[in-house]
């Protein structure tokens, strides 16, 4: 087939694609993500991109009579028959997409954070090369037979069947190759069975590609595929974009509803995860030249409903108490029913789960990082919609995932947004002239506010007196702090200078009681294992924050506001996204893959809602940064910027109001709670 080339700016990307393919997915296979709500159908007009040189052929689609005026074209619908220069204007790109996989960020190197040198090579799949004898009248045995006999020759033990798809080409490929044959072998052994060899796939002749496989995080809001060299371990690409699944709901809960009472709700999901994955999987192929037969092996993970989702599975009763998923340990299956382009005979593994709330994403992170090796209190902690975390050290583990809401990434707040380029992610106030300084992610004009930029901006607006500690507003002698339609807010970024320029971006006090709810969920979490286990803050000696937005958070600020315990700064690492991390062990490793099935089993869930001191915690959790300020011995130290910012008779009054905001904030908190019991894992 011929290729052509396509340069993609103003990235200035190239890329060589066969002649045929469709812009869209050209532009993936550079490396660049174009929207695609519709999933490439031609009806969403997201992916508009504007043809600088060459001739493609242009298809139809939804293009607003503006876009087609100013040039454009759907990128889904344009097909490359010429060598091209497109240029790909920002609002049609998903480019700024920062890959939750470890690539960004603080993370720890991954070479110095990387467990298979400990646990050992023994891949899903491996290769073996045979030199067969060639049949005779007297050595008339099977093609199959002949083959076995020479697996076993190089030392292949225990039993071994093959797929019927390798078996059908067999005879050819023997033949072929002049009876020196590759074979693939797949693993799809589990603990109790002991080890089952599959043949997968048969090459003629002697090769020395390796075998490939794919480590797999679905995130409710961002899926990461890596691509594996499975004789060596080596990450040879990474690829990450939005799940397509947001179409039907930002969080599991809603998207659960979708699969349950909408007709072909459960299909919609499963399709939509899996569109996304061979997106990405496309891409990885395509900068490598890799056809996708040469893809053996796969290993997924993903929180509890995401399996599901993924696998087909009803996830109905994990929304309804007493909160129950259809499995948490899963069938081993095989590519062609999952629906993945890759070889269809390629086992593909799902991590197991704990429970409907603590999914095999957080059973892959503890494989990544070492809490069962160690004597030392460790708490992992991977924060998103839902917080989920585990204390533990090598006797006992403890897990619990807590409802944060969509605030730290980006919903539920006037000017939140996701972490991508435009989003303030730092900002600094100046005490006495309330001058606001932001930083946004890749440098660009301020569009809204990510996470980590509201983790700031509550940390700020405290230690500047606009805000006390019930996160009530109080007033300030500037222009930025005024009335709005939701009441008090405070100017982060004056119209002007934003991106959009028609609006100011703001930070409002309802904004603020929402910070606060999450952040102290995520704290009586942390506080309830403690307490369950009889063990003070500081007796945890490491913390692992994984995910991407672990990567980009600002640990003072955090520890300021009282999402996380007050401990010594050198007892954090962020490990970004460590479920990614954990399927490549155990793509890669047995030992992981059986510490997979050990991890869950010996992770004891802890129910918030039931039997321990959640409600209690959550209450004295909802102040900057506590009710009990014994708990933040460094924040205590500062001095109240209450006392700074008013003189006697203003101290008095803010004290008066921070004790009615504080009471406030609890009813509201304990109001908000008992409406939301479902919202505990939303
Ligand atoms: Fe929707 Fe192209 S992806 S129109």
């Amino acid at each position: 087939m011929n290729r052509r080339t396509v340069r993609f700016m103003p990235d200035n990307r190239v890329v060589q694609v066969p002649e045929g393919m469709d812009l869209h997915r050209a532009a993936a296979a550079a490396g660049l993500e174009l929207k695609s709500v519709c999933g490439g159908e031609g009806t969403c007009g997201r992916c508009a991109v504007k043809i600088l040189e060459g001739k493609p052929e242009v298809g139809g689609g939804n293009l607003s009579p503006r876009a087609k005026k100013q040039g454009l074209v759907l990128a889904c619908r344009t097909l490359v028959t010429d060598d091209l220069v497109v240029e790909i204007p920002a609002d049609s790109r998903l480019a700024d997409h920062q890959l939750a996989d470890g690539s960004t960020g603080r993370v720890l190197a991954e070479n110095t954070y990387d467990r298979l040198a400990e646990f050992g090579l023994s891949p899903l799949c491996r290769k073996v090369k045979v030199k067969l004898p060639e049949p005779s009248v007297t050595e008339n045995g099977s093609d199959l037979s002949r083959l076995l006999l020479g697996l076993k020759e190089q030392g292949v033990e225990g039993d071994i069947t093959i797929s019927l798809d390798a078996l059908r080409a067999l005879p050819e490929t023997l033949r072929q190759g002049s009876w020196d044959a590759t074979v693939t072998l797949a693993e799809i052994s589990c603990r109790e069975t002991g080890p089952r060899l599959e043949i997968v796939r048969v090459e003629a002749g002697h090769s020395e590609a390796p075998p490939y496989g794919l480590a797999i995080d679905i995130g409710t809001t961002s899926n990461v595929v890596h691509l594996v060299d499975m004789s060596t371990g080596t990450v040879l690409e990474r690829r990450g974009t939005y799940n397509r699944q947001a179409m039907y709901g930002d969080d599991v809960i809603t998207r659960i509803i979708h699969a349950t009472e909408e007709k072909g709700g459960l299909n919609d999901l499963r399709k939509a995860v899996v569109e996304t994955l061979n997106g990405l999987i496309e891409s990885a192929l395509l900068a490598r030249d890799l056809d996708q037969e040469e893809i053996v092996a796969a290993v997924v993970a993903g929180n509890t409903t995401m399996a599901h989702l993924f696998l087909g599975l009803w996830p109905g009763y994990i929304r309804l108490e007493p909160y129950i998923p259809a499995a948490t340990s899963f069938p081993v299956i095989r590519a062609a029913e999952a629906g993945l382009q890759i070889n269809p005979v390629a086992p593909v593994l799902t991590l197991p789960a704990v429970a409907s709330y603590v999914g095999g994403d957080i059973v892959s992170g503890m494989l990544a990082i070492d809490v069962e090796e160690h004597e030392e209190v460790t708490l992992f902690i991977d924060i998103g919609t839902n917080g989920e975390m585990v204390l533990g050290n090598k006797d006992w583990m403890i897990t619990c995932s807590c409802s944060m809401g969509p605030c730290f990434e980006g919903g539920g707040i006037t000017f939140g947004m996701r972490a991508v380029p435009g989003a303030i992610q730092r900002l600094e106030i100046e005490p006495g002239t309330y001058e606001v300084k932001v930083t946004t992610i890749g440098g660009a004009r301020p569009r809204g506010i990510a996470g980590t930029g509201l983790i700031d901006a509550l940390a700020k607006l405290r230690s500047v007196g606009i805000i006390d500690r019930a996160g009530a507003f109080h007033r300030v002698p500037n222009r930025r702090w005024r009335t709005g339609a939701e009441g008090p807010e405070f100017v982060l970024v004056w119209a002007e200078d934003t991106e959009q320029g028609n609006q100011d971006i703001v930070i409002s006090e309802s904004d603020v009681k929402n910070l606060l709810r999450a952040k102290g969920a995520a704290y009586a979490a942390i506080r309830t294992m403690l307490q369950t286990m009889e063990l003070p803050p500081e007796a945890i000696s490491r913390v692992f924050i994984a995910g991407a937005f672990g990567s980009y958070l600002n640990l003072r600020d955090s520890i300021e506001i009282g999402l996380l315990p007050d401990l010594p700064p050198e007892r954090y690492s962020f490990i970004g996204n460590s479920s990614v991390k954990g399927s490549r062990l155990a793509l890669m490793s047995r030992v992981a893959r059986d510490k997979a099935e050990t991890l869950a089993h010996q992770m004891t869930n802890l129910e918030l809602s039931e039997g321990n001191t959640f409600m209690e915690e959550f209450v004295s959790a909802l102040f900057l940064p506590h009710t009990d300020l014994s708990l933040f011995p460094s924040v205590a130290a500062v001095p109240s910027p209450d006392a700074n910012a008013a003189g006697a008779a203003g101290t008095a009054a803010a004290s008066n109001e921070a004790a009615v905001g504080a009471g406030e904030a609890q009813s509201q908190a304990q109001t908000q709670v008992n409406n939301e019991n479902e919202g505990q894992h939303s």
